[in-house]
Protein backbone atom coordinates (compact mmCIF):
# COMPACT_ATOMS: atom_id res chain seq x y z
CA UNK A 1 0.00 0.00 0.00
CA UNK A 2 1.03 3.52 -0.54
CA UNK A 3 0.32 6.65 1.47
CA UNK A 4 -0.66 10.26 0.78
CA UNK A 5 -0.23 13.00 2.64
CA UNK A 6 -1.86 15.71 1.63
CA UNK A 7 -0.84 19.24 3.19
CA UNK A 8 -2.09 22.24 1.07
CA UNK A 9 -4.56 24.63 1.95
CA UNK A 10 -4.09 28.09 2.53
CA UNK A 11 -4.68 27.98 6.30
CA UNK A 12 -6.54 30.74 6.45
CA UNK A 13 -8.24 30.21 9.70
CA UNK A 14 -4.57 30.19 11.16
CA UNK A 15 -3.64 33.97 9.81
CA UNK A 16 -1.75 35.64 10.54
CA UNK A 17 0.40 32.88 12.07
CA UNK A 18 0.15 31.08 8.39
CA UNK A 19 0.62 34.01 6.34
CA UNK A 20 3.98 32.44 5.45
CA UNK A 21 4.70 29.37 6.45
CA UNK A 22 2.52 26.18 5.81
CA UNK A 23 0.08 24.94 8.52
CA UNK A 24 1.62 21.29 8.58
CA UNK A 25 5.12 22.69 9.76
CA UNK A 26 3.61 24.32 12.50
CA UNK A 27 4.44 22.94 16.38
CA UNK A 28 2.84 20.84 17.93
CA UNK A 29 4.34 20.51 21.51
CA UNK A 30 8.52 19.36 19.83
CA UNK A 31 7.75 18.62 16.62
CA UNK A 32 6.24 19.91 12.98
CA UNK A 33 2.28 19.12 12.51
CA UNK A 34 3.17 16.95 9.78
CA UNK A 35 5.33 14.26 12.02
CA UNK A 36 2.07 12.95 13.16
CA UNK A 37 0.05 12.03 10.12
CA UNK A 38 3.29 10.58 9.14
CA UNK A 39 3.87 8.45 12.11
CA UNK A 40 0.13 7.23 11.17
CA UNK A 41 1.58 6.04 7.92
CA UNK A 42 4.61 4.72 9.26
CA UNK A 43 2.48 2.69 12.26
CA UNK A 44 0.43 1.11 8.98
CA UNK A 45 3.52 -0.41 7.83
CA UNK A 46 3.63 2.21 5.02
CA UNK A 47 6.82 3.07 3.44
CA UNK A 48 5.99 4.53 0.17
CA UNK A 49 4.98 8.12 0.66
CA UNK A 50 3.93 11.16 -1.63
CA UNK A 51 3.36 14.63 0.26
CA UNK A 52 1.19 16.81 -1.36
CA UNK A 53 1.45 20.92 -0.67
CA UNK A 54 1.63 24.12 -2.36
CA UNK A 55 4.13 25.47 -4.98
CA UNK A 56 5.18 28.06 -2.30
CA UNK A 57 5.23 25.48 0.76
CA UNK A 58 6.18 22.28 -0.85
CA UNK A 59 9.88 22.57 -0.26
CA UNK A 60 9.51 23.04 3.44
CA UNK A 61 8.76 19.34 3.49
CA UNK A 62 11.29 18.20 1.01
CA UNK A 63 13.84 20.25 3.33
CA UNK A 64 12.55 18.24 6.23
CA UNK A 65 12.85 15.01 5.31
CA UNK A 66 14.54 15.49 1.68
CA UNK A 67 14.38 11.56 0.31
CA UNK A 68 13.11 9.82 3.22
CA UNK A 69 15.79 7.59 3.44
CA UNK A 70 17.24 9.04 7.15
CA UNK A 71 13.98 7.23 7.93
CA UNK A 72 13.65 4.12 6.56
CA UNK A 73 10.97 5.97 3.93
CA UNK A 74 10.79 6.58 0.35
CA UNK A 75 9.42 9.92 0.18
CA UNK A 76 8.27 11.81 -2.94
CA UNK A 77 6.85 15.31 -3.33
CA UNK A 78 4.27 16.75 -5.54
CA UNK A 79 2.23 20.20 -5.53
CA UNK A 80 -1.15 20.92 -5.79
CA UNK A 81 -1.25 24.05 -7.64
CA UNK A 82 -4.89 25.26 -6.40
CA UNK A 83 -7.35 23.93 -3.74
CA UNK A 84 -9.08 21.99 -5.59
CA UNK A 85 -10.32 19.77 -3.01
CA UNK A 86 -8.76 16.36 -1.46
CA UNK A 87 -9.88 14.04 -3.86
CA UNK A 88 -7.33 15.74 -6.67
CA UNK A 89 -4.74 13.94 -4.74
CA UNK A 90 -5.24 10.74 -6.33
CA UNK A 91 -5.55 12.72 -9.58
CA UNK A 92 -1.99 14.24 -8.79
CA UNK A 93 -0.69 10.97 -7.52
CA UNK A 94 -2.13 8.77 -10.05
CA UNK A 95 1.85 7.68 -11.52
CA UNK A 96 2.87 7.41 -7.59
CA UNK A 97 -0.16 5.10 -7.01
CA UNK A 98 0.21 3.01 -9.96
CA UNK A 99 -1.51 -0.35 -9.64
CA UNK A 100 -1.14 -0.75 -5.74
CA UNK A 101 -4.04 0.41 -2.79
CA UNK A 102 -3.38 3.56 -1.17
CA UNK A 103 -4.28 5.17 2.19
CA UNK A 104 -5.04 9.08 2.36
CA UNK A 105 -3.97 11.26 5.49
CA UNK A 106 -4.69 15.22 6.00
CA UNK A 107 -1.41 17.24 6.89
CA UNK A 108 -3.57 18.34 9.86
CA UNK A 109 -5.22 15.43 11.32
CA UNK A 110 -3.76 14.41 14.83
CA UNK A 111 -4.54 10.89 15.72
CA UNK A 112 -3.45 9.27 19.01
CA UNK A 113 -4.75 6.13 21.14
CA UNK A 114 -4.82 2.60 22.36
CA UNK A 115 -4.30 0.30 19.74
CA UNK A 116 -4.00 2.57 16.85
CA UNK A 117 -0.97 0.89 15.41
CA UNK A 118 -3.02 -2.39 14.83
CA UNK A 119 -6.09 -1.24 13.81
CA UNK A 120 -3.86 0.67 11.43
CA UNK A 121 -2.20 -2.56 9.96
CA UNK A 122 -5.96 -3.85 9.90
CA UNK A 123 -6.51 -1.07 7.69
CA UNK A 124 -3.60 -1.90 5.30
CA UNK A 125 -4.50 -4.97 4.21
CA UNK A 126 -7.86 -3.28 2.81
CA UNK A 127 -8.26 -5.45 -0.46
CA UNK A 128 -11.38 -3.69 -1.79
CA UNK A 129 -13.42 -0.87 -1.71
CA UNK A 130 -12.66 1.99 0.15
CA UNK A 131 -12.71 1.81 4.44
CA UNK A 132 -13.47 5.44 6.76
CA UNK A 133 -13.62 5.73 10.11
CA UNK A 134 -16.53 7.50 12.57
CA UNK A 135 -15.83 9.18 15.03
CA UNK A 136 -18.28 10.87 17.91
CA UNK A 137 -17.66 14.65 17.77
CA UNK A 138 -19.92 17.70 19.14
CA UNK A 139 -20.36 19.68 15.79
CA UNK A 140 -20.69 17.02 13.52
CA UNK A 141 -21.87 19.71 10.75
CA UNK A 142 -17.91 20.84 10.43
CA UNK A 143 -17.03 17.38 8.90
CA UNK A 144 -17.87 14.58 6.60
CA UNK A 145 -21.21 13.05 8.59
CA UNK A 146 -21.41 9.14 8.47
CA UNK A 147 -24.93 7.55 9.48
CA UNK A 148 -25.03 3.90 10.16
CA UNK A 149 -27.53 1.01 10.75
CA UNK A 150 -27.55 -1.41 13.98
CA UNK A 151 -24.90 -3.77 11.72
CA UNK A 152 -22.50 -0.62 11.10
CA UNK A 153 -23.50 -0.58 7.83
CA UNK A 154 -22.77 3.10 6.15
CA UNK A 155 -26.54 4.05 5.32
CA UNK A 156 -25.72 7.73 4.20
CA UNK A 157 -22.46 10.00 3.99
CA UNK A 158 -22.36 13.98 3.70
CA UNK A 159 -20.04 16.63 3.84
CA UNK A 160 -20.60 19.20 6.22
CA UNK A 161 -24.78 18.61 6.79
CA UNK A 162 -26.45 21.33 8.41
CA UNK A 163 -28.81 19.00 9.68
CA UNK A 164 -26.70 15.92 10.55
CA UNK A 165 -27.90 12.61 10.26
CA UNK A 166 -25.60 11.18 12.85
CA UNK A 167 -22.69 12.54 15.29
CA UNK A 168 -19.93 10.35 13.85
CA UNK A 169 -17.42 12.72 11.76
CA UNK A 170 -15.27 11.32 9.28
CA UNK A 171 -11.68 11.88 10.00
CA UNK A 172 -9.16 12.42 7.30
CA UNK A 173 -7.88 9.22 7.41
CA UNK A 174 -8.91 6.99 4.72
CA UNK A 175 -7.58 3.56 2.91
CA UNK A 176 -8.86 2.51 -0.80
CA UNK A 177 -8.18 -0.52 -3.38
CA UNK A 178 -6.94 1.15 -7.05
CA UNK A 179 -10.41 1.91 -7.99
CA UNK A 180 -10.20 5.35 -6.17
CA UNK A 181 -8.25 6.91 -8.85
CA UNK A 182 -10.76 6.12 -11.62
CA UNK A 183 -13.36 7.60 -9.01
CA UNK A 184 -11.39 10.54 -8.14
CA UNK A 185 -11.65 11.28 -12.22
CA UNK A 186 -15.08 10.79 -12.24
CA UNK A 187 -16.56 13.12 -10.10
CA UNK A 188 -17.26 17.02 -10.55
CA UNK A 189 -16.81 19.92 -8.44
CA UNK A 190 -18.70 21.01 -5.48
CA UNK A 191 -20.95 24.35 -5.51
CA UNK A 192 -17.63 25.60 -3.24
CA UNK A 193 -15.72 24.25 -6.63
CA UNK A 194 -13.70 21.53 -4.91
CA UNK A 195 -13.26 17.52 -5.88
CA UNK A 196 -14.37 16.32 -2.55
CA UNK A 197 -13.03 13.38 -0.83
CA UNK A 198 -17.24 12.90 0.54
CA UNK A 199 -18.41 12.36 -3.15
CA UNK A 200 -15.40 9.53 -3.46
CA UNK A 201 -16.95 7.87 -0.79
CA UNK A 202 -20.88 8.11 -1.94
CA UNK A 203 -19.72 6.58 -5.56
CA UNK A 204 -17.93 3.48 -2.81
CA UNK A 205 -21.25 3.61 -1.00
CA UNK A 206 -23.18 3.56 -4.53
CA UNK A 207 -21.11 0.70 -5.31
CA UNK A 208 -22.05 -1.55 -2.48
CA UNK A 209 -17.86 -1.17 -1.58
CA UNK A 210 -18.21 1.76 1.52
CA UNK A 211 -16.75 -0.02 5.06
CA UNK A 212 -16.34 2.69 8.30
CA UNK A 213 -15.50 1.56 11.22
CA UNK A 214 -15.86 3.16 15.14
CA UNK A 215 -12.89 4.70 16.21
CA UNK A 216 -13.73 4.28 20.22
CA UNK A 217 -13.99 6.40 22.90
CA UNK A 218 -10.09 5.98 23.97
CA UNK A 219 -9.14 7.64 20.41
CA UNK A 220 -8.06 11.23 20.62
CA UNK A 221 -8.87 12.93 17.04
CA UNK A 222 -7.94 16.50 17.67
CA UNK A 223 -8.29 19.66 15.91
CA UNK A 224 -5.72 21.59 14.68
CA UNK A 225 -7.39 24.22 12.79
CA UNK A 226 -7.86 27.24 15.29
CA UNK A 227 -5.32 28.86 17.63
CA UNK A 228 -7.06 27.10 20.55
CA UNK A 229 -6.78 23.76 18.99
CA UNK A 230 -3.77 24.47 18.02
CA UNK A 231 -2.47 25.22 22.09
CA UNK A 232 -4.62 22.35 23.08
CA UNK A 233 -2.46 19.70 21.00
CA UNK A 234 0.49 20.80 21.98
CA UNK A 235 -0.58 20.58 25.69
CA UNK A 236 -2.14 17.16 25.05
CA UNK A 237 1.38 15.74 23.84
CA UNK A 238 3.16 17.74 26.64
CA UNK A 239 1.27 15.83 28.87
CA UNK A 240 1.18 12.51 27.53
CA UNK A 241 5.17 12.61 26.92
CA UNK A 242 6.12 14.22 30.52
CA UNK A 243 3.89 11.21 32.19
CA UNK A 244 4.67 8.16 30.27
CA UNK A 245 8.51 9.23 28.98
CA UNK A 246 7.35 7.45 25.47
CA UNK A 247 6.73 10.27 22.85
CA UNK A 248 3.86 10.72 20.50
CA UNK A 249 4.54 10.47 17.00
CA UNK A 250 8.45 10.20 17.16
CA UNK A 251 9.02 9.34 13.77
CA UNK A 252 12.62 8.55 14.22
CA UNK A 253 11.83 5.70 16.86
CA UNK A 254 9.13 4.26 14.79
CA UNK A 255 11.84 4.00 12.07
CA UNK A 256 14.15 2.53 14.29
CA UNK A 257 11.53 -0.02 16.22
CA UNK A 258 9.92 -1.38 12.78
CA UNK A 259 13.61 -2.12 11.69
CA UNK A 260 13.61 0.24 8.95
CA UNK A 261 16.58 2.12 10.09
CA UNK A 262 19.96 1.12 12.21
CA UNK A 263 20.84 2.35 15.52
CA UNK A 264 23.61 4.17 14.33
CA UNK A 265 20.68 6.28 11.58
CA UNK A 266 19.32 6.84 15.01
CA UNK A 267 22.05 7.73 16.98
CA UNK A 268 22.99 10.57 14.19
CA UNK A 269 19.38 11.50 14.41
CA UNK A 270 20.08 11.87 18.35
CA UNK A 271 23.35 13.62 17.55
CA UNK A 272 22.29 16.42 15.70
CA UNK A 273 19.50 17.27 18.17
CA UNK A 274 21.49 16.44 20.65
CA UNK A 275 20.54 20.19 22.66
CA UNK A 276 16.79 19.22 22.94
CA UNK A 277 15.09 16.71 24.96
CA UNK A 278 13.88 15.26 21.90
CA UNK A 279 17.35 14.06 20.77
CA UNK A 280 18.09 12.69 24.43
CA UNK A 281 15.10 10.84 24.06
CA UNK A 282 16.55 9.33 20.58
CA UNK A 283 19.82 8.82 22.40
CA UNK A 284 17.67 6.90 25.03
CA UNK A 285 15.65 4.69 22.94
CA UNK A 286 19.33 3.21 20.98
CA UNK A 287 20.43 2.74 23.85
CA UNK A 288 18.14 0.33 25.28
CA UNK A 289 17.79 -2.98 24.44
CA UNK A 290 15.18 -3.76 21.80
CA UNK A 291 11.89 -4.28 23.51
C1 LIG B 1 -12.15 17.69 5.16
C2 LIG B 1 -13.19 16.75 4.57
C3 LIG B 1 -14.19 16.31 5.65
C4 LIG B 1 -13.43 15.70 6.83
C5 LIG B 1 -12.37 16.68 7.35
C6 LIG B 1 -11.50 16.00 8.39
O1 LIG B 1 -12.78 18.89 5.51
O2 LIG B 1 -13.84 17.40 3.49
O3 LIG B 1 -15.07 15.35 5.11
O4 LIG B 1 -14.36 15.37 7.86
O5 LIG B 1 -11.51 17.11 6.29
O6 LIG B 1 -10.48 16.83 8.90
P1 LIG B 1 -11.98 20.31 5.39
O7 LIG B 1 -11.06 20.33 6.57
O8 LIG B 1 -11.26 20.26 4.10
O9 LIG B 1 -13.05 21.35 5.46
Amino acid sequence: MKGIILAGGSGTRLHPITRSISKQILPIYDKPMVYYPLSVLMLAGIREILIISTPQDIHCFEDLFGDGSAYGLDISYTVQNAPNGLAEAFILGEKFIGNDSVSLILGDNVFYGRQLSSLLQNAANIQEGALIFGYYVNNPSSFGVVEFDGDMNVLSIEEKPTNPRSKYAVPGLYFYDNQVVDIAKSIKPSPRGELEITDVHKEYLRRGQLKAELFGRGMAWLDTGTYDGLLEAAEFVSILQKRQGLYVACIEEIAYRKGLITKETLLNHAESMSKTDYGRYLQQIAEEELR
